[in-house]
């Protein structure tokens, strides 16, 4: 079964085809970074019209990439939600318009459904059930998943997702967009115990995320050094910033593990790019007697190969979409 995954939840536009489940055809990713760096994060009305420019090239680069054409694929996977309303309505108008066109059935998949499922993407697959962490920029999610089509929230952010943490970090540093990369490459040479920003556990035993103290936390930090007339030490803030979120998501994603007393881990998300959240998570769960997986950072961040495997066991338990069927920005509760 060969299915053309379609991804455009927010600044990537991207397409891959993927064969019975396993075999990765295609994986085509544009991003749109240099369109949204001056401003300093995404600008919705500029996405969508990216996307409306990409999509078609993106997809036919997916389709030439893996050696077929249109004719040949079995099933379309799209992203129905959750993203920006005019990104989704790109990717899903043009499903929607394939599927008609060439009587192709397509199904709509969350796009988080996709992250959880993104490590069966690499050789070294997880067992069921795994606790998974979907840390991405709208997102940082601890997730129990018993199958590839069922999962259970346990904690979420209250506030700022650890990746809007990492840009809005940066942008006060004026570090440029997006955020993660770029702390997590200056963070090398500084000292990530120079500076003390507060960790926010919440409540005990609480999975829940707030991310947004640390970020006032580093704000005020900068202030007072700038009235001191003291220099920046931009290495030793972002170290000391990254080394703050990247304990509280590996502390919670274990004690997750523990309260469900399930071994596997799995990071998945833009965040899960981090080198020295993979190192974090894999050197203290294996402590711990966990199985850490953590897929290669291109499989992490936004991609089109992981809608196509989430659709691809939609498409075994679930009906496919009629063509009235329309995108979500939030997941339903
Ligand atoms: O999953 P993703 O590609 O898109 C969303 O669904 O949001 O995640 C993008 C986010 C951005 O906030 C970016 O700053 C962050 O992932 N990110 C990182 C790293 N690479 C990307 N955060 C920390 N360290 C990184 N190396
Ligand atoms: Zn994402």
């Amino acid at each position: 079964m060969l299915i053309l995954g379609i991804e455009s939840s927010c600044d990537e536009t991207a397409a891959a085809v993927l064969e019975n489940g396993d075999k990765l055809r295609s994986n085509v990713v544009n991003t749109q970074i240099n369109v949204h760096r001056k401003y300093g994060g995404v600008v919705p009305e500029l996405a969508s019209r990216k996307h409306v420019e990409n999509i078609y090239p993106v997809v036919q680069e997916a389709l030439d990439q893996a050696g077929v054409t249109l004719d040949q694929i079995d099933g379309l996977a799209v992203t129905q939600g959750p993203g920006l309303i005019g990104s989704l309505l790109v990717g899903l108008s043009f499903a929607k318009a394939v599927s008609f066109v060439k009587k192709i059935p397509y199904v709509g998949v969350d796009h988080l459904a996709g992250h959880l499922i993104s490590s069966f993407l690499s050789k070294d697959k997880p067992g069921f059930p795994y606790i998974c962490l979907v840390a991405s920029g709208g997102h940082t999610n601890i997730f129990q998943v018993s199958d590839p089509v069922t999962y259970k929230l346990l904690g979420r952010s209250r506030d700022d997702a650890a990746g809007e943490a990492f840009d809005k970090v940066a942008k006060l540093l004026e570090l440029g967009y997006p955020g993660g990369p770029v702390i997590s490459e200056r963070s090398a040479t500084g000292n990530p115990r120079a500076i003390d920003f507060p960790r926010a556990w919440l409540e005990k035993d609480s999975l829940d995320f707030s991310f947004s103290g640390i970020k006032t936390a580093v704000a005020n930090f900068v202030r007072l050094q700038k009235q001191k007339s003291e220099k920046l030490n931009i290495p030793d803030i972002c170290a000391s910033f990254q080394e703050a979120v990247v304990e509280i998501l590996t502390e919670k994603t274990l004690r997750a593990a523990r309260l469900q007393k399930t071994d596997n881990v799995v990071l998945a998300g833009g965040v899960a790019a981090n080198p020295r959240l993979r190192e974090n998570l894999v050197n203290k769960g294996t402590k711990e007697g966990c199985k850490v997986y953590v897929p290669p950072p291109d499989f992490c961040t936004d991609n089109a190969a992981m809608i196509a495997l989430a659709g691809f066991y939609r498409f075994s338990t679930e009906k496919t979409l009629s063509l009235d069927m329309d995108v979500y920005s939030r997941t339903p509760q």
